[in-house]
């Protein structure tokens, strides 16, 4: 079966089946490469070139992340984290005593501390249940798993007079809900609020539509196949404009030209994402993450969601003919039909608890099956160098009782 990415782009030991990229994404063989020619420049400091190493991988990497996500390279900031994209929009919005910002429940905490900070300023922040039965926190393992339902509504329905801010992950870490970013992003622009995203559980296995958005932040090492380091924070030019510069030295206008003295500070800031970038990225990473991107922007991201869907569609019918599964696989079908699945089936452990979860893991790693388990889900998630072959070996682990 021909396959978006080929198996043999990365250094997968032929018995094992890595399904957690939603925790860990490999990284393909390029990138390991570019990242020792990095570092031969490095030994050698006299071959490094200001224009094609300190400036031209960075702008490669942002270049590479725009094609993956589908928008404009100059909206594009390079950032370590996720959370650090995300503290920097908490910190560089205007957001003052009174002010409310909405999450829903349960979100990884690289989406709450960067919001809960602020509330030694006198902001608020309020999770929002997303379905009923949704819990989290000590009580995540009693939780109800996502019903059939539009997970937006709750969130709409919770904006009120004081809301500022809406951040929302994209694809949920633990159960796997995609939300609909246009269905939210509408009614925020309308109610004026700002719709911030968390989309490192989608970018490089989905295509977003961040028509309606006004920043999204991923870090590199899910599934952007890139290592831990150094991720994309995408904001609109005039979110840009309304927060409080965040940047540095490279942020202003001519930071680079050294005729200029660096000392005269009458400048302006740049309008465009590296506004928000604090001084000269992690060249290693980004030497790493511009050849995985463009991995994935030649593979076509599009092609890797579809291929995913596909996988995902095969597995949920295999799991349906297995009786202890099959009510999950029904309810994740439905999900997956109406577009609520993203790269991670996420299965409920349906009281089975965490020695239960502990116990199917267990079981893969011994045959070789690399998955995951996060606060009652075990979690399979497929990518583009997945094939048939892959969902006959997870089906086969699942089978056995
Ligand atoms: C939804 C979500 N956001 C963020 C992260 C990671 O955050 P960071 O990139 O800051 O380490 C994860 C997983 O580790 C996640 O699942």
């Amino acid at each position: 079966m021909a396959t978006p990415l080929p198996r043999d782009a990365f250094a997968l030991d032929k018995d094992v089946l890595w399904v957690m990229h939603c925790a860990e994404g490999p990284v393909p063989r390029v990138a390991a490469q570019a990242v020792a020619r990095m570092m031969e420049r490095e030994l050698r400091p006299w071959q490094l070139s200001w224009k094609q190493d300190f400036l031209g991988l960075p702008e490669r990497a942002r270049a590479a992340g725009a094609r993956v996500l589908g928008v404009d390279a100059t909206d594009v900031t390079l950032t370590p984290t996720t959370s650090s994209g995300l503290v920097t929009l908490a910190q560089g919005l205007d957001l003052a005593p009174g002010d409310e910002v909405l999450l829903p429940l349960g979100e990884f905490p690289a989406n709450a501390w960067p919001w809960l900070a602020l509330t030694r300023r006198g902001v608020t922040v309020r999770e929002v249940p997303l379905w009923e039965g949704h819990r989290a926190g000590r009580a995540a393992w009693e939780s109800s798993p996502p019903p059939q339902v539009e997970p937006e509504n709750a969130l709409v329905e919770a904006i009120g007079p004081r809301t500022r801010v809406l951040a929302a992950s994209w694809v949920r870490f633990q159960d796997g809900l995609r939300l609909n970013l246009e269905a939210l992003g509408r009614v925020c622009r309308r109610r004026g609020v700002r719709f911030v995203v968390d989309g490192i559980q989608g970018a490089g296995t989905l295509v977003p539509d961040l028509e309606h958005v006004d920043a999204f932040a991923t870090g590199g090492h899910k599934g952007l196949l890139a290592p831990q380091g150094l991720g994309l924070l995408w904001t609109t030019p005039e979110l840009r404009a309304e927060m409080t510069p965040l940047g540095g030295w490279l942020s202003v206008e001519q930071g680079t030209d050294f005729a200029r003295p660096s000392t005269d500070f009458d400048r302006e800031w740049l309008s465009d994402g590296q506004r928000l970038e604090q001084g000269v990225p992690n060249l290693v990473a980004a030497a790493a993450l511009a050849v995985s991107l463009e991995l994935l922007a030649d593979a076509g991201v599009e092609t890797i969601a579809a291929h995913v869907d596909a996988l995902e569609e095969k597995l949920l019918r295999r799991l349906s003919r297995i009786p202890s599964w099959r009510p999950e696989a029904a309810r994740l079908e439905t999900h997956r039909r109406t577009g609520r699945c993203g790269a991670i089936l996420a299965l409920h452990h349906d009281g089975a608890g965490p020695d239960g979860l502990d116990r199917w893991l267990r079981r893969g790693t011994e045959q070789g099956i690399y998955a995951s388990a996060r606060e009652g889900y075990l979690r399979v998630a497929l990518h583009g160098w997945h094939d048939d072959r892959d969902i006959e070996r997870i089906a086969r682990w699942l089978a056995a009782d």
